[in-house]
């Protein structure tokens, strides 16, 4: 089993490039289907989405705008429950369809968050994108419209996802070990 080490902690290999790249073929398969003859715009949630978002949009075939919207709501491995969206949206998002991309949710409480802010603005038909998700952390009621995998309540980092910043760049994503008591 292919492991990182981190601070001092160690991470298990969870999923490789190669599985994530047909996870993402899968994602980008369905939206495609969905969202031909359409033009919707796309937003993607900063920092964690960058390496996902860059790889999945290569794979969709249909006209969109692209913003990213920078969202900060966790620090270190606890989700702080305090949302920050940093970015101003400075396109008219009034009656448009939005499709969010999100690299992983978590408790929900950013998405169900930015969900508020978007319709707040007069946003339309509002679909999410996630390419992780855990359901077993989920604390709001939140509907999902394309989930690449769902994952176990554990910390995970690598392909954009961070601890405290670090370990984005490994293309594979790692689950924190648990250590043997
Ligand atoms: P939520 O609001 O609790 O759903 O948290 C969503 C945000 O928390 C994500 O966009 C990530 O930035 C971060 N996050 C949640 N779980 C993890 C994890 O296991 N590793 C790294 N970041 C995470």
């Amino acid at each position: 089993m292919k492991q990182i080490e981190l601070n001092g902690q160690t991470f298990e290999l969870l999923f490789s490039s190669q599985q994530i790249d047909e996870i993402n073929a899968r994602l980008a398969s369905n939206i495609n289907a969905d969202y031909k003859g359409k033009d919707p715009i796309i937003i993607s949630v900063l920092d964690g989405s960058f390496m996902f978002c860059a790889d999945l949009l290569r794979k969709l075939d249909f006209p969109h705008l692209f913003k990213f919207v920078k969202i900060s709501s966790y620090s270190g491995m606890e989700s702080t429950g305090e949302i920050n969206i940093e970015t101003t949206l400075d396109v008219d998002l009034e009656g448009q369809e939005v499709l969010i991309i999100e690299d992983i949710v978590d408790t929900g409480r950013t998405m169900t968050s930015f969900i508020e802010h978007l319709k707040n603005k007069g946003a339309g038909n509002i679909k999410i994108c996630t390419l992780l998700f855990k359901p077993d952390a989920i604390l709001t009621k939140l509907k999902l419209d394309y989930v690449g995998v769902e994952i176990k309540n554990e910390f995970v980092l690598g392909y954009g996802l961070d601890w405290d910043y670090r370990g984005r760049h490994y293309p594979e994503i790692y689950q924190m070990k648990k250590s043997v008591e």
